[in-house]
């Protein structure tokens, strides 16, 4: 038989269990559906710029801003995920930059500006979540991979910022979701 204090330390590691999540991981649920969101984009804009982007290329066919008005172009990455958040309705998924291209995609409030701020100041730590306001949010960095992503957004006629650089922190995809 197990005894009153054998069914206490049951209890105590089970919750202890139950609580303990991936060191660096929030402990906080929404939080942790932030995180799992915002590796599952990473996961399908890897998949859709090295394997979609690069077969379709073959055919002549390349990703452009005005992809609607063109037989040979796809939507860009950005426009992508984009377009992924519309289908969203439960919460919202997007792009920030602390200098976009478009205003659309400006950060909402100063601690989503100081989120973009620690992740450039941070790069090993590519993900942040936090609570703001009535919404759990979390931003993953969006570095200048190539020099492909800095040459694009010098080159914008909307973009604010024209001296992009391979390795700077370009924006953050990020996610809201309501408590
Ligand atoms: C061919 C041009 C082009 C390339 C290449 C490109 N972008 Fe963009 N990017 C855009 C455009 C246009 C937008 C605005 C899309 C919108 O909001 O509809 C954008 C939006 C963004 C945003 C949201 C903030 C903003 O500036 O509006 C981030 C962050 C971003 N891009 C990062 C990247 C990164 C990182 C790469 C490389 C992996 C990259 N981009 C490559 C054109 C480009």
């Amino acid at each position: 038989m197990i005894g009153k204090a054998g069914i206490k330390t049951l209890v105590v590691a089970f919750t202890t269990l139950i609580v303990a999540v991936p060191p660096g991981w929030a402990a906080d649920a929404q939080e942790i559906a932030a995180q799992a969101v915002l590796e599952t984009i990473k996961a399908v804009r890897t998949v859709y710029s090295k394997q979609i982007i690069e077969q379709v290329k073959k055919a002549g066919v390349k990703p452009s801003e005005k992809w609607q008005s063109d037989d040979h172009a796809v939507m860009l990455n950005a426009q992508f995920v984009k377009a992924i958040g519309a289908e969203i309705k439960g919460f919202e998924l997007g792009l920030v930059g602390l200098q976009p291209i478009y205003k659309s995609n400006t950060p909402k409030t100063p601690a989503e500006t100081d989120a973009l701020k620690k992740l450039a100041a941070n790069p090993g730590q590519p993900i942040l979540t936090f609570a703001d306001g009535n919404q759990v949010k979390g931003l993953a960095a969006d570095f200048a991979v190539t020099k492909g992503c800095a040459d694009c957004h010098n080159a914008h006629p909307d973009s604010p910022k024209k001296d992009w650089k391979q390795g700077d922190l370009m924006g953050a995809v990020i996610v809201r979701f309501n408590k």
